[in-house]
């Protein structure tokens, strides 16, 4: 095969050049076509820009048409084994096109490639790339690897790695809200989690870069920003050397002093180390949204304490009252998982009374997953039988449901300040957005565009959907 792209070191040593016109122009270069699928967390979703990025500065330009593409990359997730069994489903379907078009490669990158590495390159004929998290710098050569035919690896993990100085390129379609990854990794190694050994250790990318991104989204027109971490509360706990003394409260509230008009989300806390400081660091600025995600996982301190989550049922409940007492109507969403190595009938209808009294506003629900090479794949077993773990779930579904809409019911009447983020799927004379507490509203059209603030008044509410009118702003 042919030179596949073209290598922007032969012209520029700048990392922030894209292809330069001349050689776009070039015939004598030819420019292939990227396809990529991403699964998984937010941070495989800004990971999958930060590979745009690259790809585009070395002369690959994306195409959202499968048939038209000389590359298809798969970023990949391997949280439960249905995400990877979806993703192996995935490639079946890749390797019948790649048996019409031999040149097309097929690249897995992210966690499934870091969990697998070897394994996804057995079958001769379905994958030609394997690119772990950390190794997305390396792809245009190991593209080029692949291109001669052999098959291309590289999943290293690394200490320092956190593309700081790549501008991803937003593959969002609404050009209002966008993630900003402030670090990589996670070092908690909660016994059932996969994360730590596909992502690596924890590092925290250096502030600078952060509110030069924020800046960058600012001009073009971008007005809410989601800052993204497995542990967000620990950035900069690993103390690199010139790192300074800035913490994650720090942070968010200097984006939120410097960009006044936007608003600032983030995703995840950990519950044990949620402090007070960035409490009130939520409560004294109006955009910085009144919504945290702070993921339970069980209500029985004895399951905790074999997830090592390091907090008891006790200690997350008086976290939840700091919330409650620190800031005025803050949504709290949290993570499930059903039927842990262990859980009894008791432990299950402790994580179910945990709800309640935290009355969640949302809720992701899971079943346990054993995930090979964890702390709970090793040590405990994975007990509860497959329908006991399935009506559990039902169970703390349905909870969760009567919760959600007790929540939407106490919003009805209420007028709620909305950003909005595109036409309603359902109808084109209404738009849809989200108020601070991240709760879906929808609203008539009158006129207003994605990107402006709108007051709206609830006036009812669906499953999904709080319903409303615009109000005199
Ligand atoms: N860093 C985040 C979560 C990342 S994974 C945090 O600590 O909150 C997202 C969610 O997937 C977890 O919160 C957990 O509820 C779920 N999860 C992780 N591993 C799982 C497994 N093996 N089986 C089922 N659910 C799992
Ligand atoms: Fe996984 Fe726990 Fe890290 Fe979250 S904090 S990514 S659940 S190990
Ligand atoms: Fe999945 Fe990896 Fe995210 S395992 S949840 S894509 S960090």
């Amino acid at each position: 095969m042919q030179i596949i792209i073209y290598f922007k070191e032969m012209t520029s040593k700048s990392p922030h050049n894209a292809l330069p016109d001349s050689i776009r122009e070039d015939d004598s270069y030819i420019l292939r076509k990227l396809y990529i699928e991403t699964y998984g967390c937010q941070m495989n979703v800004n990971d999958s820009e930060i590979v745009v990025s690259i790809m585009k500065d070395n002369g690959v330009d994306l195409t959202s048409d499968i048939n038209q593409a000389d590359i298809i990359l798969v970023n990949t997730c391997s949280i439960r084994e249905n995400a990877e069994q979806r993703v192996w489903g995935r490639l079946d379907v890749f390797r019948q096109i790649k048996a019409k078009k031999p040149d097309l490669m097929v690249g897995v990158i992210g966690c499934m490639a870091e969990r697998l590495k070897e394994k996804l390159l057995e079958n001769e004929k379905l994958v030609d790339l394997v690119i772990g998290p950390d190794a997305y710098r390396e792809l245009p050569s190991l593209l080029q690897e692949a291109g001669t035919g052999q098959k291309a690896i590289n999943v290293l993990l690394s200490r320092e790695e956190t593309y700081a100085d790549i501008s991803p390129v937003r593959t969002d379609k609404n050009n209002v809200s966008a993630f900003v990854s402030i670090m990589r990794g996670c070092n908690n190694f909660c016994a059932y989690c996969v994360v730590p050994y596909t992502r690596g250790r924890e590092r925290s990318r250096d502030a600078g870069s952060i509110l030069r991104e924020i800046g960058e989204l600012n001009e073009q027109g971008y007005r809410e920003v989601t800052l993204l971490g497995q542990n967000v509360n620990s950035y900069r706990r690993d103390k690199l050397p010139g790192n300074g003394s800035l913490d994650f409260s720090d942070l968010l509230e200097k984006a939120a002093l410097e960009y006044p008009h936007m608003r600032f989300r983030f995703s995840t806390s950990h519950p044990r180390d949620i402090s007070d400081k960035l409490l009130h660091a939520i409560a004294r600025n109006s955009n910085i949204c009144k919504h945290i995600h702070l993921p339970a996982q069980s209500g029985s301190s004895r399951i905790l304490k074999l997830m090592n989550r390091g907090y008891t049922r006790e200690e997350y409940l008086e976290r939840i009252a700091a919330i409650r007492r620190i800031i005025k109507d803050c949504a709290i969403s949290t993570d499930i998982i059903a039927g842990f190595c262990t859980e009894t009938v008791q432990d299950h209808q402790q994580t179910l009374s945990l709800m309640e009294e935290a009355a969640y506003d949302f809720a992701f629900m899971f079943k346990y997953s054993e995930r090979p090479g964890t702390d709970a794949a090793e040590k405990l077993v994975d007990d509860v039988p497959e329908e006991v773990k399935s009506e559990r779930l039902s169970e703390i579904i349905k909870l969760q449901s009567t919760l959600s809409a007790r929540s939407k019911e106490a919003d009805t009447g209420k007028t709620v300040e909305v950003l909005v983020e595109g036409t309603s799927k359902k109808s084109e004379h209404e738009l849809y957005g989200r108020n601070s507490q991240n709760k879906v509203v929808v609203f008539p059209n009158n006129g207003f565009k994605p990107g402006d603030y709108v007051n709206v008044k609830i006036t009812r509410f669906t499953p999904a959907t709080l319903i409303g009118v615009p109000v005199q702003q």
